[in-house]
Parts: C-alpha cells; sequence; structure tokens
C-alpha cells in the first residue's frame, strides 16, 4: 500500500477518472459533479493497493467568515472516501493523519461538512461545529436549515476558535458547505 500527495494539478486525467470511480463507489448517489469539483484546488491524498486507489482525501483553501471577524482562508476538507472492499482497515484514518500533516503546513484551521461520519472524524481531533452556519451569497447572508455535521480542526495551538460562533462560508455551485 502507498500514500502520495499531490497537488491538484498534479492530478492527471487517469487518476481523475479513478478518483471519480472511487467516490461513485464509496458514495452511491450522495456523490454529483459538484462533489467531484469541490475536491480540487488544493492538496490530494491518494491510498493505493497495488497500483489501485482505494483511498482519498483533499483539502482545499476556502474564504471563511467566524462571527463578524474578517474573512479568513481555511483549509476545507472534501471527498473523503475509501472503497467500500477495504472500508474499516484504517485506510480513512492513515488518508486523514496525512492529510492533517499538509493541512497543518497550510491553514491554521480547517473545516469540513459530514452527513453521516462524524464518529469518524471525532477520534482524529475534529470538533462539532456549535454556532449556527450560513451562506454568503450574491444577494446577501443566508442562514442554513441543519448543519450538525459542521466540524473543526485546529492545527495551530495558538489559534483560538470559538465553536459556538456563527461562521459563513461563500456561496458556490452544488453544496455551499
Ligand atoms: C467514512 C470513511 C472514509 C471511513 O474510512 P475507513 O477506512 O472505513 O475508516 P477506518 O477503518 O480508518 O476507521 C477508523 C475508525 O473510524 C470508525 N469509523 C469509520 N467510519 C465511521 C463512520 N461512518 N461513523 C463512525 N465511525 C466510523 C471505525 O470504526 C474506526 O474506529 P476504531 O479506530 O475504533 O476501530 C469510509 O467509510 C467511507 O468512504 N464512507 C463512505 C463515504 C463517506 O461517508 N465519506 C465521509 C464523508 S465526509
Amino acid at each position: 500500500m502507498d500514500v502520495v500527495v499531490l497537488e491538484s494539478d498534479q492530478v492527471d486525467a487517469e487518476a481523475q477518472a479513478a478518483l471519480r470511480r472511487l467516490w461513485d463507489r464509496a458514495f452511491g448517489d450522495r456523490f454529483d459533479d459538484h462533489d467531484a469539483d469541490h475536491a480540487f484546488g488544493g492538496v490530494h491524498v491518494l491510498v493505493r493497493d497495488d497500483g489501485r486507489l482505494i483511498g482519498h482525501a483533499s483539502a482545499v483553501p476556502r474564504p471563511i467568515r467566524f462571527g463578524d471577524q474578517p474573512w479568513r482562508t481555511v483549509g476545507y476538507v472534501e471527498a473523503v472516501a475509501v472503497d467500500p472492499a477495504h472500508q474499516g482497515e484504517g485506510i480513512g484514518r492513515l488518508a486523514m493523519e496525512r492529510l492533517h500533516e499538509e493541512i497543518a503546513s497550510r491553514w491554521e484551521v480547517a473545516l469540513l461538512s459530514t452527513g453521516r461520519a462524524t464518529g469518524f472524524y471525532e477520534p482524529l481531533g475534529w470538533e462539532r461545529w456549535l454556532g449556527l452556519s450560513y451562506t454568503q451569497t450574491e444577494t446577501g447572508v443566508v442562514p442554513d436549515d441543519e448543519h450538525g455535521g459542521l466540524m473543526v480542526l485546529t492545527t495551530d495551538p495558538s489559534a483560538v476558535v470559538d465553536r459556538t460562533l456563527p461562521v459563513t462560508c461563500q456561496d458556490r455551485a452544488g453544496d455551499a458547505w
């Protein structure tokens, strides 16, 4: 098994196609073209077994606003997936721990949004966001209906993030968060 770190512009067409097959297998119909687009623009961790892609996690820079503080760039984790045939073997944890190193070298704070996997991220150091979440759109700031799955990781001990604050992202095609 090998673990490779690539910038998005180093992920060639063949690897992109393998990624999409992995995401479709892992997420089923919960994953669409927007989700695939969101995974690019930053750094990827790819886990391969005998040349076959079996795990992925990426982090991309996104402007985020905590409370009424100035916008700041955080690492936003996307498209974490392990081939169903290899889930439960520690590959997801391996990919995330390697991604944490990349996050720590680039951003003080990371965020992610997960539907079902908060229990996977918590032992890795991620904490649930406790405040409300919003999206900055062209027409104004819009509250999100629900956001139980928003999580934060602080990689710099001096970066204090108050998890009770409202948090705002900028709108994008597909899911904003
Ligand atoms: C979630 C996912 C990435 C985890 O990868 P994985 O390789 O199966 O996980 P690991 O084997 O590294 O598990 C590490 C630990 O997390 C736990 N865990 C794994 N998935 C979990 C989940 N969905 N909820 C709660 N805990 C989970 C494991 O039981 C294990 O616990 P242990 O250390 O006590 O044994 C993988 O199951 C997956 O691809 N799921 C479908 C896509 C998905 O939901 N991605 C995340 C969306 S943000």
